[in-house]
């Protein structure tokens, strides 16, 4: 057990810092295992303190102290005090500003934890969000300080021939003993979480972007040498991503150079450090024989995420992180903005939706629950969540659906002009889309205070004499933790109505024009809307691309459901009837499963999905959706105890009566669409692979031997990594009798690509075959298999614990020892990682009794480990209330 619990840090506490950091020049003499940082700090009392303490107070950690001095003048041990995590002058003058000087010593090998420097196989890097760059050099280690860095890096020439940081090259030299410099400067200020270096051996691709202004602006992606044919997408999407920012936003790059390397070891997606963003390769490497289309779209949409933090993130930053979602929040939000408009909104929004109720509504409703704009905090590595991100993009996305494009635009230039180079606050950017919209959002306000999930009920009452239909809606959100009461929300409702025959009506909404859609503002808890001049009950087409994070009861007949999936013009709630529409009836076949009866297919459904596919589809993709069921995870969010069993036996009868049902249609949808297009990435090419594989999903559930030869067939002779991956699924999940074959022939024709060999973990992970759990238990001791690697632990027990609700949680709780074992042996590797592995465990309330007490028991084990970490301690013993 831990010695003390850890201290907990309220944002109510916050106050301004009492010095800043003007300027910074680092030095640092690079190797592996004695790296000799020099740290030349300006320093000064900052103005706005009250203060008058003489006490200056850095943050450090795993540090080796060598000297400090302050204006050239050395301090004896007598004028600082050292601790675990800080250093302490006692007196600084107060005056005027003054040069700190530190030297001190790290060892980036023994970093297993990739936070402060480490190493990444052979190359030297660093990421310092949130709180790493103490890991560095003793520092003001917070947002709100921002100072120019200017970095000389020295190593030995051949093991690290590039040098890199952030900002322009300014100057590079010769040495003794084989060893090179150089210097980069950067002339923004940043706080130090936005720092990097990279040293090593390494190759790069370089392009060139011509801004708005006409600046030309050089593009480099560095690389391992064997993977510098992986580069050319992450190029292109970067370019992409700069032209949509400069005709969406209005907003230009700033400095010369724009590099990305790409590193093995990450804990996270990818960094937006700036001028140097450091990417986890998985989100840079892609060649269509390695990478599947999905993996494609996330390089593109990362790539455009870290690009555009460079004006939501870097030029206007965060002033403390609690408000963390001000700048990831808008730049999910921006990213889903600029993916939907390179290939298709539609998917891209169904996409993202799905993302956000399976996962972001879990965790607001279960013990991790917090505001997007959390109040406290223990670990804040912890709070890089689905909230903070997703919900946080939702919240953004309802400003945006509340002021019109126009209108938000006069919000976020009014925002960049007012706050660029500062440290704000989620209130400041609320503030700025008011004020440049004279509109009053005070209410709205309270979606970044207040957690949870809001229920939504809708009542249609039609009154046929007076030709008009009320609809009459009422919000509530259940308790959380440390919140128990909840206040009404500002809820941005979009809505169109639809007349019997399919066409369009038109709205009557008090004295505002007449209009084919329409956003209701919900301000109260109980609020009725009216709508007049209706001839007949139209149908109603509620919340359009999901307008608001909450969760819509409305009532809706199968029926209605099926004429919203024929007529619904809205692309969006088209799918969303859909999905009600299979939702619903496999809930009445866990039922019948759950008492034991037979189990009948309900025809309307089939119906349904033959309607749609006689119509004529020009987009593939959004076709697969149509046709797609509801995810098991999602099934189960929406079930009070989850029954994993019963959700699979069930979603896995409605597959197949549907195959059968469908069986000649898919066979044509398949043989239509299975070409080889093999590096073809528009929107079409994709399509008609995602639809072709939907169709080989639906016929092998069948357990046919001319379908077995498709996927095999597919399988030897693809030439791309969807379609190859797809149908090695479909042979692993089958009774296919080539299973073994085909997993071993895989892993030896890619095992020299990292990024491949994940796929081949998470498939087995993943998998619903009985010998998963052995499978999974063995492949721990497989050789590629490394706790050091966080790829590679997603891959393998992130996958299993998170993805496979199955065999995760089967009945005899060997799921849960499993992971706990593997998080205790992580947490002293990567504290980070293994916090983020506990999920799985903390939505035990959601099981049955014998399910929460053995989640429980692991939880306890966790929390009982000595020397657990504060990362971990932290999910787990707050999952435990
Ligand atoms: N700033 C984060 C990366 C980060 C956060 C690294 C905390 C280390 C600690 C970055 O901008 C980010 O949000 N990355 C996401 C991907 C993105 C597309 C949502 C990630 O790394 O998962
Ligand atoms: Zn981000």
């Amino acid at each position: 057990m831990r010695e003390a619990s850890p201290q907990t840090i309220y944002l109510k506490d916050y106050t301004f810092p009492e010095y800043l950091i003007d300027s910074v020049e680092l030095s640092l003499v690079l190797s592996e295992e004695d790296t000799r940082v020099v740290s030349k700090m300006m320093m000064q009392k900052n103005p706005d303190s009250e203060n008058r303490e003489s006490l200056l107070e850095l943050a450090g950690e795993e540090l080796e102290l060598i000297s400090l001095a302050i204006d050239g003048k050395a301090l004896s041990d007598d004028d600082y005090q050292l601790s675990e995590e800080h250093l302490q002058i006692a007196e600084v003058p107060q005056e005027q500003p003054f040069i700190l000087a530190i030297e001190n010593k790290i060892n980036p090998k023994a970093n297993t934890a990739l936070e402060g420097l480490y190493l990444s196989k052979q190359m030297l890097c660093t990421q310092c969000e949130a709180q790493g760059f103490r890991k560095i050099t003793y520092f003001l280690d917070r947002p709100d300080i921002m100072s120019t860095f200017k970095t000389t890096l020295i190593a030995d020439k051949d093991k690290y021939p590039v040098l890199l940081s952030n900002g322009n090259k300014v100057a590079e030299g010769e040495l003794q003993n084989n060893r090179h410099w150089v210097t980069w400067e950067d002339p923004f200020k940043k706080p130090c979480y936005l720092f990097a270096l990279v040293a090593g051996d390494l190759s790069c691709i370089e392009d060139k972007f011509v801004t708005m202004s006409g600046r030309e602006i050089s593009l480099q992606i560095f690389v391992e040498a064997e993977d510098i044919d992986k580069c050319e997408h992450a190029m292109d999407s970067l370019k992409n991503a700069m032209r949509w920012d400069e005709q969406v936003y209005g907003r230009e790059y700033d400095l010369d150079l724009y590099m990305i390397v790409a590193v093995s070891h990450f804990n996270m997606g990818a960094m937006e450090n700036k001028g140097l963003n450091i990417f986890n390769t998985k989100f840079v490497l892609a060649r269509p024989d390695t990478a599947t289309d999905s993996d494609y779209e996330h390089i593109e949409g990362v790539i455009a995420h870290e690009y555009f933090h460079n004006w939501t993130g870097n030029r206007v930053t965060c002033r403390d992180w609690f408000q963390l979602s001000l700048k990831e929040g808008f730049t999910v939000f921006r990213d889903q903005e600029f993916s939907g408009d390179q290939t298709s909104k539609a998917i891209k929004r169904i996409e993202d939706v799905k993302l956000l109720r399976t996962r972001q509504f879990a965790e607001d409703a279960g013990p991790l629950a917090h505001p997007i704009r959390p109040d406290s905090y223990i670990e804040i590595n912890n709070f890089y969540t689905l909230t903070v991100y997703e919900k946080g993009a939702e919240v953004v996305r309802m400003i945006h659906t509340l002021l019109g494009v126009e209108g938000f635009r006069r919000g976020s230039d009014l925002y960049f002009q007012r706050h660029d180079g500062q440290a704000v606050t989620c209130d400041d950017f609320v503030s700025a889309m008011e004020d440049a919209n004279a509109i009053d959002l005070s209410l709205f306000r309270r979606w970044y205070s207040q957690a949870g999930t809001p229920e939504l009920s809708v009542k249609q009452v039609y009154d046929s004499e007076q030709q008009c239909l009320t609809l009459e809606m009422q919000q509530s959100s259940s308790p959380t933790p440390r919140q128990q009461t909840k206040k009404p929300l500002h809820i941005p409702v979009k809505l169109g109505l639809i007349n019997s025959d399919g066409t369009t009506e038109k709205i009557n909404y008090q004295s505002r024009p007449v209009v084919e859609e329409i956003v209701l503002e919900l301000k109260q808890e109980k609020q009725t809307f009216e709508f007049n001049n209706l001839a007949s009950k139209p149908v109603v087409s509620l919340l359009r691309g999901f307008s608001a994070p909450v969760v819509l009861k409305m009532e809706q007949s199968l029926e209605e459901l099926a004429f919203l999936v024929r007529h619904d013009s809205d692309t969006f709630n088209r799918w969303e009837a859909g999905q009600k529409m299979s939702g619903t009836i496999i809930f009445s076949l866990i039922e019948a499963i759950q008492k034991s009866e037979q189990l009948k297919f309900n025809n309307l459904l089939l119906s349904s999905l033959s309607h749609v596919l006689q119509q004529d589809w020009e987009d593939l993709s959004y076709l697969s959706l149509l046709l797609s069921l509801p995810d098991e995870s999602y099934l189960a969010s929406q079930m009070k105890i989850i029954d994993v069993e019963a959700i699979h036996e069930a979603r896995e009868f409605i597959k197949k009566s549907i195959a059968e049902g469908l069986e000649s249609v898919f066979v044509s949808l398949y043989k239509q669409n299975h070409k080889d297009e093999s590096g073809c990435f528009d929107a079409a090419a994709i399509g008609r692979r995602r639809i072709k594989n939907l169709a080989l999903s639906y016929l092998s559930s069948l357990d046919n031997q001319q379908f077995y030869e498709f996927s095999e067939q597919q399988y030897h002779t693809a030439k791309n990594m969807t379609d190859q991956l797809a149908a090695l699924s479909l042979i692993i999940e089958s009774k296919h009798p080539s299973k073994e074959i085909c997993l071993q022939q895989f892993y030896e024709q890619w095992q020299h690509e990292a990024l491949v060999i994940d796929k081949w973990f998470a498939l087995q992970a993943c998998s619903r075959s009985s010998q998963t759990f052995d499978t999974v238990k063995t492949l721990t001791q497989h050789s590629a298999f490394s706790l050091n690697n966080p790829n590679r632990v997603r891959s393998l027990i992130g996958a299993f614990s998170q993805s496979n609700q199955l065999h995760f949680h089967a009945e005899n709780g060997q799921g849960y020892q499993f992971l706990v074992e593997n998080v205790i042996a992580l947490n002293r590797i990567n504290p980070q990682v293994a916090a983020r592995m506990v999920v799985g465990l903390t939505q035990w309330k959601r099981f049955d009794y014998e399910r929460q007490q053995k989640m429980k028991t692991a939880l306890n084990q966790l929390v009982n480990t000595a020397e657990i970490s504060k990362d971990v301690f932290e999910v787990a013993s707050k999952s435990l209330l």
